[in-house]
């Protein structure tokens, strides 16, 4: 099991990660940090965001989720040293107990309503900032990197 296990999303000033579960994130700003950070590291991600993206992303191994799948062998069956939870709601939660890390970049956005980044985890998740990046060519958004402590 990789000893890094990392939530990467872009998500609304309301914790939103979408508006529905059609939408795509065509309204992120940090693309070009994402391929940079996930470069050739395996991301993991559910079915509909796997179709949201509609190809496998480059470069890196893409390993889709499905309901039936443990999420304990899916991790162990990894050897690289971290790897990235890419989305969305369903598979986040589902791998909340693993995380090790949270990388989050909030958008000057509200949406009122839509997906969140977690639904209805059985305990709260405790988390250490340790840094923040600025997204290039943007106002001050900033992708804010957390410890889970556990
Ligand atoms: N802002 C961001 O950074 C970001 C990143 C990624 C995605 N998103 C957004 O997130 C949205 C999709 O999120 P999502 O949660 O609907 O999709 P998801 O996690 O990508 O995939 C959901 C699918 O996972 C399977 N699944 C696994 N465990 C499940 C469970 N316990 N209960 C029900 N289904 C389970 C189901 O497919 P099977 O029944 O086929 O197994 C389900 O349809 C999209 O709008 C996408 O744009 C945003």
């Amino acid at each position: 099991m990789p000893s890094e296990i990392i939530l990467i999303a872009a998500i609304s000033a309301d914790g939103y990660i979408a508006r529905n579960s059609k939408d795509d994130i065509s309204w992120s700003r940090d693309k070009a940090l994402f391929k940079e950070q996930t470069f050739g590291f395996p991301i993991i991600m559910g079915p509909k965001t796997h179709n949201i993206i509609g190809k496998n992303l480059p470069g890196r191994e893409n390993i889709i989720v499905f309901r039936h799948d443990s999420i304990k062998s899916v991790l162990d069956k990894i050897h690289n040293e971290k790897c990235f939870i890419i989305g969305g709601e369903k598979t986040f939660t589902r791998f909340s107990d693993y995380l090790t890390h949270l990388y989050l970049t909030v958008h000057p956005l509200i949406f009122g309503d839509g997906i969140p980044l977690f639904h209805n985890l059985d305990s709260e998740i405790i988390l250490e900032k340790i840094d923040s990046i600025p997204i290039p060519n943007t106002n001050r958004i900033f992708q804010d990197q957390y410890k889970v402590c556990r």
